[in-house]
């Protein structure tokens, strides 16, 4: 005969098992029957796309803006603009896009629709308040327009149960799964263009500039930089040089005969141009130094041709696709075609600067 004590232990697994089921059947139902009421359709319009541009901004996010309100409309369907980003989402902060709302941004840098890092978006609890707010408003899917940190929230949102189509948006090119981001082209230009115009004095002078751009941890637009710019040398994340590389490599310019040394710093290298420049001058290397910091100024103003089609491309396709049915991807160039990338990918991985391009301006530089 078993004692109480012993049914008592041999019951207790099987007690927090139905525990556990119990959570779980409730959790759902907090989910799918409390989160999720859609409030009744305010127009005869089919689908209602919500639409958002979050984390840093970049040129050709109003292109790509136009785009899906303009393929949306054609399709029938209506848009709901996102302000501020995942903040907006949070806070409940829509408006209603047009056709005509769009009219007149294709060539205006920057977004909008505001943007913003939300760091309140990492948690749950956000993540529920705004599929709230979603639901509230009645948008039946969300396109998100942003890096890196931005899919990762669109990944987050579709596993909790959203329709979400990402769409690769930061002058950085670090995102997986896109030969080129949105807005990349436009700061390549406007990097080429102020590297142009340091040259000019850095020659007249003959100087060494250190030039820093942007880029995080990744070094694309230093190494495409210095191909299109003609640099000495390319400093990026991926591949660390000691002080003594550097100094040799502008000594060696100066013995060349070269009347500039132009450097590119990706900000995410191991040496800072500021202190470089410092150790340059205890050197002596034959050059003066001078330091240029690109910053914010790689984020604004109109965005190329090539931009605008791109953004354009993408943002048709980021409606076909969630129209089509698709979620949890991200739509992306490869090769010359738009293709779906699943979300689960692209937030996995990191692009990072192409090895063959940093050799070829290496080459170059002599
Ligand atoms: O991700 C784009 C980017 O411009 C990076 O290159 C840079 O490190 C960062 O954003 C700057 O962020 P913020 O505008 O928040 O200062």
């Amino acid at each position: 005969m078993k004692n109480d004590c012993e049914i008592f232990r041999l019951c207790q697994p099987i007690s927090t098992y139905f525990t556990a089921i119990k959570g779980k059947i409730l959790s759902i139902l907090i989910d799918k029957v409390l989160l999720f009421p859609k409030r009744e359709k305010m127009s005869d319009k089919t689908f209602t796309i919500g639409i958002m541009t979050s984390g840093g901004d970049s040129p050709g996010m109003n292109p790509c803006i136009r785009a899906v309100v303009r393929t949306a409309n054609a399709y029938d369907a209506e848009v709901i603009g996102v302000v501020d980003g995942y903040e907006g989402l949070i806070n409940g902060e829509f408006r209603p896009l047009g056709i005509r709302d769009v009219g007149g941004i294709l060539q205006r840098g920057g977004t909008i629709l505001q943007t913003q890092r939300s760091l309140r978006f990492h948690e749950k609890r956000y993540q529920r308040e705004a599929i709230r707010n979603m639901n509230g408003a009645g948008m039946d899917g969300l396109i998100v327009i942003g890096g890196e940190g931005s899919l990762k929230g669109a990944h987050a949102l579709a596993e909790l149960g959203v329709k979400v189509v990402g769409v690769p948006a930061s002058i950085d090119n670090d995102i997986w799964g896109t030969n080129m981001a949105i807005g990349v082209d436009t700061a390549m230009n406007t990097i080429m263009d102020a590297i142009d115009k340091l040259r000019d004095t850095a020659s007249s002078h003959s100087r060494a500039f250190l030039i820093e751009t942007m880029g995080r941890g990744c070094g694309y637009l230093a190494v495409m930089a210095g191909i299109v710019s003609g640099a000495e040398m390319v400093l990026i994340p991926e591949v660390p040089v000691s002080v003594d590389e550097v100094a040799k490599a502008v000594d060696d310019a100066y013995l060349r005969g070269k009347k500039h040394c132009i450097i590119i710093i990706a900000e995410g290298a191991s040496i800072k141009a500021p202190e470089l420049a410092k150790a340059l001058e205890d050197m002596d290397v034959g050059f003066t130094t001078r330091v240029t910091i690109l910053g914010h100024i790689q984020r604004g103003g109109s965005p190329t041709a090539f931009e605008r089609m791109l953004a354009t491309r993408l943002g048709v396709k980021a409606v076909e696709a969630l129209l089509g049915g698709e979620t949890n991807v991200m739509v992306g160039l490869q090769g010359r075609d738009i293709e779906l990338i699943p979300l689960a990918e692209v937030t996995a991985k990191s692009r990072q600067a192409n090895m063959d391009y940093y050799e070829m301006a290496r080459t170059l530089a002599r």
